[in-house]
């Protein structure tokens, strides 16, 4: 047996083919790119697995995707393929309409096309499994009860106005053509192997290098956070489980603060890592302008996979920052090969 991963070389697919390579006796494809976020040393510790193969290429080619499809003859496809940062769906939205819109248009025409081939039997337990994002449902204010998936979609960025067509289209093949897919809704991951453009990381590394860190707004922004090996093991339980037609919400029940986040990481710096210039590291906090349209608050009513898939996650806050800070502090040859031209154009001119 065979699935394909689409984006196994970002940060959640290749924590994702890195469990289920060591996890799974089954064959994976891991289809990638390899834009600035995706990287082949995120998968450097399973790369000489039996079951792993990496086929650099796009989502958006179909002659491509057809000849994967025909060469390997795969039982599901999970996309996690993206384009992914918020930030850069404002100043530049054109490729998150090409990647998140038509790139996943051209992987349910391709396979329906495989799937209508298919046996009945085969057909019956095919999955085309499409990794969404809570930030679809939009924005919720303080004590609005938590997004559920009945909630109506009201995205409010480039990025996840992007990513609901694309849930659009993916219900659309299933209503339409009967194709089996499923949609998953995740809120905030963190965790090994991030790219250093997302609050988390960002902090870690600026801390590290005493540059300012930079808050957006007055930094009361409230997300839900959750270690990305919970977010791998409930893909995993909804592709197992998870009934064809139907979507998952998925998110870590903790609520916080961005400020609270960047307070909590900078705690633990001045614990792990005691700043050499003796100050502590909250002193590097800088307010910022804040994110155009920026959503104040996401949360997740995780009752439908809790309660029908029996997924919880295992990771508290406490321990998973900690051991995501631990990871950073011991790769920094991962950190300094991401230290591009490419990334430090980002920096100066988002932040300058
Ligand atoms: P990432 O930016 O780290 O990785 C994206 C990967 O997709 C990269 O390896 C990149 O090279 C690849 N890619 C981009 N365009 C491609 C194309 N045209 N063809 C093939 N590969 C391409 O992103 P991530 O944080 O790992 O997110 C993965 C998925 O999970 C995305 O769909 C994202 O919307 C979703 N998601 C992310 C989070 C989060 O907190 N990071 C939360 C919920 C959902
Ligand atoms: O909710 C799931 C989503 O989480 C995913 O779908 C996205 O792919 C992922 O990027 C993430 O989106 P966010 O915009 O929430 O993540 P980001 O790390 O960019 O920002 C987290 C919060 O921190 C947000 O409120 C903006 C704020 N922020 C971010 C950066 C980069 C800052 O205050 N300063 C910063 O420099």
């Amino acid at each position: 047996m065979t699935i394909i991963v689409t984006g196994g070389a970002g940060f959640i697919g290749s924590n994702f083919i890195s469990d289920w390579v060591t996890k799974i006796d089954e064959l994976v494809i891991n289809i990638d790119l390899l834009t600035y976020s995706g990287n082949i040393n995120n998968f450097s510790k399973v790369k000489n697995n039996k079951n792993l193969n990496f086929v650099e290429g796009d989502i958006k080619e179909k002659k491509f995707i057809q000849s994967v499809f025909n060469d390997y003859n795969p039982r599901a496809i999970i996309n996690f393929a993206a384009e992914t940062h918020v930030d850069k769906s404002i100043s530049s939205p054109e490729n998150f309409i090409n990647t998140n819109i038509l790139g996943v248009f051209n992987l349910l025409e391709s396979s329906r096309e495989y799937w209508g081939n298919l046996s009945e039997n085969e057909r019956g337990s095919f999955r085309f499994f499409h990794i969404s994002t809570d930030e679809v449902y939009g924005d919720l204010k303080t004590g609005e009860p938590s997004f559920n998936e009945k909630n109506p979609y009201s995205p409010n960025s480039p990025y996840s106005a992007s990513k609901a067509s694309a849930d659009h289209l993916v219900r659309a093949w299933n209503k339409t053509y009967g194709l089996p897919t499923l949609i998953s809704k995740c809120s905030n991951n963190y965790g090994p192997y991030q790219y250093p453009e997302k609050l988390i990381p960002l902090c870690i590394i600026n801390a590290l290098q005493h540059k300012p860190i930079p808050i957006y707004g007055d930094g009361m922004q409230i997300r839900d956070w959750l270690y990305v090996e919970d977010h791998c093991a409930a893909i995993r339980k909804i592709l197992d489980k998870g009934i064809s037609g139907e979507t998952y919400n998925i998110g870590g029940n903790n609520e916080k603060t961005n400020i609270q986040i960047v307070n909590k990481i900078c705690e633990i710096l001045d614990e792990l890592k005691p700043s050499s210039k003796k100050y502590s590291y909250k002193e590097l906090i800088s307010y910022t302008k804040d994110r155009p349209g920026h959503d104040r608050r996401y949360s997740i009513n995780t009752s439908k996979i809790e309660n029908e898939l029996g997924w919880i996650p295992r990771e508290n806050f406490e321990s998973g920052i900690r051991k995501t800070i631990e990871w950073y502090l011991e790769n920094k040859v991962w950190l300094k090969e991401l230290m591009s031209e490419e990334y430090s154009n980002w920096l100066e001119s988002h932040y300058k």
